[in-house]
């Protein structure tokens, strides 16, 4: 293994899937979010989901509210797909550069996804539309039915939804959002290795760190639930030799969403981990484990902007090998005025790694990328 260095000057890096929520909520997390990261795709599943190109800019205004003036943070919206949306609607939102992709959530498969296509049949003048004017697609890949095992699900999306997808629409640009498994891995690598440069794969940092015992040492941990659920150890091993590959199909999507911890902690508990506050930490935990520190930039910084076709970020941000101890909530970190937002002290979201020692810290500057 290599010797890691000490500093590590970073393009400023873009998180290409987030759940930023609204209110309160949003008013308490979209600052961490902006503080480290100068782009976001911004999931739409807020209740009720960002149907309209109206909504989109009225919750791109709320956002760009919530964070602070000096952050330079853009907030890139998405559509929210449902049986019904008119194509029309679709592209005059892409077209004005409101909505920059689309998310598919097959209907039921998670948070607020009710409204979500019920089957890919009744989205298929959106598909079309989306694939003639280059709009991404953005997936939840994970079947909804109830006979198939929740840990098979997104295998099982890939056999009969996707491959067939992609034949159909072989120029429709697609990500597969936050892959948990071998099988996403491999499908993703191979249409990439044959030269499909339209399709990709977002991965998280929690994916990159548990697997599915997590949820269940020494009872039930609601805070490493999330969807699609982690999966056994290989499935993480695949997920980590992607990350850190350097191949260009794969990229950073934190996919950190926060609940209320009424949410999280009940009979039925919500699906979501927050790790936006340390997620570049977490990622660099990984890729520095694997001796791959150099891919770091490429996975974080520029495979995203290369697939979505936007440009490079020009600034740079710092990671310095400081270990710091991870707050167990929200309120003492020092990037976010929790107190501000209006949110219940006990509604805090609980953060991701709380109470691990990490060993890199981001300092933000914000001098120009010299090469
Ligand atoms: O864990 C998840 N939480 N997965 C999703 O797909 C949605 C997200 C949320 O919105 O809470
Ligand atoms: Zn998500």
């Amino acid at each position: 293994m290599q010797d890691s260095p000490s500093r590590l000057v970073l393009r400023r890096p873009d998180d290409w899937h987030v759940h930023l929520r609204d209110g309160a909520m949003l008013r308490a997390v979209a600052p961490a979010t902006a503080r480290v990261f100068a782009r976001a795709i911004v999931m739409p599943n807020l209740k009720p989901p960002v149907t309209t190109v109206d909504q989109a800019s009225a919750y791109r205004d709320r956002i760009l509210k919530a964070v602070s003036e000096d952050t330079r943070f853009q907030p890139l919206m998405t559509a929210y797909l449902t049986d019904h949306l008119d194509p029309f609607e679709l592209e005059r939102g892409f077209t004005e550069g409101v909505f920059t992709a689309a998310k598919l959530y097959p209907a039921n498969a998670t948070t607020n996804s009710a409204a979500g296509v019920s089957d890919l049949s009744k989205i298929t003048k959106l598909l079309e539309r989306m694939e003639a004017i280059d709009m991404p697609l953005l997936i939840h890949g994970e079947v909804t039915d109830a006979d198939v095992d929740v840990f098979d699900r997104e295998a099982a999306f890939i056999e009969t939804h996707l491959i067939p997808l992609r034949e159909r629409y072989p120029a429709l640009r697609i990500v597969l959002e936050h892959i948990t498994t071998e099988q996403a891995v491999d499908f993703i690598r191979s249409a990439s290795l044959a030269g499909d440069s339209r399709i990709a794969a977002t991965i998280t940092p929690h994916h990159l760190h548990l697997n599915r015992n997590a949820m269940f040492m020494g009872g039930l941990r609601s805070d490493f639930y999330c969807l699609p659920v982690v999966k056994r150890e290989c499935h993480r091993r695949a997920l980590v030799k992607a990350a850190t590959s350097g191949l260009p199909c794969f990229f950073l999507g934190t996919d950190s969403a926060p609940h209320p911890r009424s949410g999280k902690e009940s009979a039925c508990g919500c699906a979501g981990i927050f790790n936006a506050v340390h997620a570049l930490e977490s990622y660099a935990a990984v890729f520095e484990q694997e001796g791959a520190l150099e891919h770091l930039q490429g996975f974080a910084s520029e495979h995203g902007p290369r697939f979505y076709g936007l440009p490079l970020n020009q600034e740079n941000l710092t990671l310095v090998k400081r270990a710091q101890t991870v707050p167990r909530r929200l309120e003492s970190t020092p990037s976010i005025q929790l107190r501000d937002a209006g949110l219940e002290a006990s509604e805090w979201p609980v953060l991701f790694h709380a109470g691990e020692t990490l060993s890199w810290s981001v300092q933000v500057d914000r001098q120009a990328q010299t090469n």
